[in-house]
């Protein structure tokens, strides 16, 4: 059975299965699911700077047996053979893992803040801000495909870091000028601030909300927007964003109930950025939603969005967002690595096949565009998806995501 662990709790004796990481793609253990039986391996695995991976619990040891056997994972090995040199990385997913770690902990430290009654650190969000969009505007997908994969625990605080992103990217398609996208991404950045009121217990719980938790969570907006305002430096845009993300334009969204163009500018692409994010993350009571069935339940849904920023998004990311995996007619898989901006019903694959031990093969590089009768499209992820999506972090991004 597969598991994710941090990287730093693997030990001898557990069984390799990849990297949870769009770091891993060069990495030298990227192709390689093993028994690590080598300290050197397990060295270099710890030495790797990439948080997460997979073991296989049925092919060698899980964490809580090698607890019990006294296996500590900072192990020094006794006589380790010579390392292999490590590999250079995509220097743009390097350059935005590292930015993931960072804005992750000024977030966390934000919200820990925040709880103890302390006053925003408003210079220290601008300066997390001015990194994540200038990190979008040079590579848009890189951060976008490191903030993607959450665990659990991490997804109140890379949330608002993606929505950061997405708000960008977004901002850029609409054709705001760069101060306008880093507004934009402020207010992304703070838009779920009042979460820091609510009890842990309850934004982390593993299953459905009571309608009494509900009630509690829809406070955020009035929370955040609250604290917000005692603050004079936070602007007035990010107030507005923190307290109208959840509106729809229909009218039926919440607080306030506003509709159609009463809803703001920004706060109508945060609701498109917030839901996509929400939608494509994993919690603890459901998996990720592949990218494309995100985008295509999103475009089914009347009243919610506003249609044309909708369609400025969907331009943003593609049909097939990069990390989409598509059913071919050939009877292949395709993992989408790159959008072709002339046609977004035809991106850039890493077209594979698997068996049912969940090897891949039969991998190639397909361009739909340069080569159109090559292959077809004939159904996104769904099932699929579910079956093979731990996959995109193992074996599938084996050729660098261009930006
Ligand atoms: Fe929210
Ligand atoms: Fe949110």
């Amino acid at each position: 059975m597969l598991k994710k662990i941090k990287v730093e709790e693997l030990v001898l004796g557990m069984y390799f299965a990849g990297f949870d990481d769009a770091a891993w793609m060069n990495h030298p253990f990227w192709k390689n699911k093993f028994l690590i039986k080598n300290p050197s391996e397990l060295k270099q695995a710890h030495a790797s700077g990439i948080a997460h991976c997979w073991i296989d619990t049925a092919k060698g040891k899980d964490v809580q047996q090698a607890q019990e056997d006294g296996e500590v994972a900072e192990e020094e090995p006794q006589a380790a053979p010579p390392e292999a040199p490590m590999p250079q990385l995509d220097p743009a997913l390097m350059d935005a893992q590292a930015l993931r770690e960072n804005a992750k902990k000024a977030t966390q430290a934000m919200f820990a803040e925040i709880r103890m009654g302390k006053v925003l650190d408003m210079d220290r969000c601008v300066s997390v801000v001015e990194e994540i969009a200038s990190s979008v505007m040079q590579s848009p997908n890189a951060l976008m495909s490191v903030v993607r994969l959450k665990l659990a625990d991490e997804y109140t605080y890379l949330h608002s870091v993606a929505v950061c992103a997405l708000m960008v990217a977004l901002g850029r398609t609409l054709g705001m000028d760069e101060t306008a996208c880093r507004e934009a991404g402020l207010g992304g950045f703070l838009h779920d601030i009042g979460k820091a009121f609510i009890p842990h217990e309850i934004l982390n719980k593993p299953g459905k909300l009571t309608e009494e938790e509900f009630t509690i969570v829809r406070k955020h907006p009035e929370l955040g927007y609250k604290y917000l305002s005692q603050d004079p430096n936070v602007p007035d845009y990010a107030r507005d964003v923190c307290l109208h993300h959840h509106e729809k334009i229909d009218g039926n969204g919440y607080p306030e109930g506003q509709r159609g163009g009463t809803i703001s500018l920004y706060a109508r692409m945060a609701a498109i950025c917030d839901v996509y994010d929400a939608l494509t993350s994993e919690r603890p009571y459901k998996r990720g939603w592949d990218p494309a069935e995100a985008i295509s339940a999103m475009a089914s849904w009347t009243g919610h969005f506003d249609r044309a920023m909708f369609l400025a998004f969907v331009k943003t990311l593609g049909i097939y967002p990069v990390g989409s995996i598509v059913k071919l007619e050939s009877g292949r898989s395709g993992f989408v690595i790159r959008q072709n901006a002339k046609d977004l019903t035809r991106p850039v694959l890493k077209v594979f096949r698997y068996n049912d031990s969940m090897e891949v093969s039969d991998t190639e590089i397909l361009d739909l565009l340069a080569t159109p009768d090559a292959d077809t499209i004939v159904a996104r992820g769904g099932e699929e998806w579910a079956r093979v999506s731990h996959l995109d972090s193992l074996q599938l991004l084996s050729t660098r995501t261009p930006s």
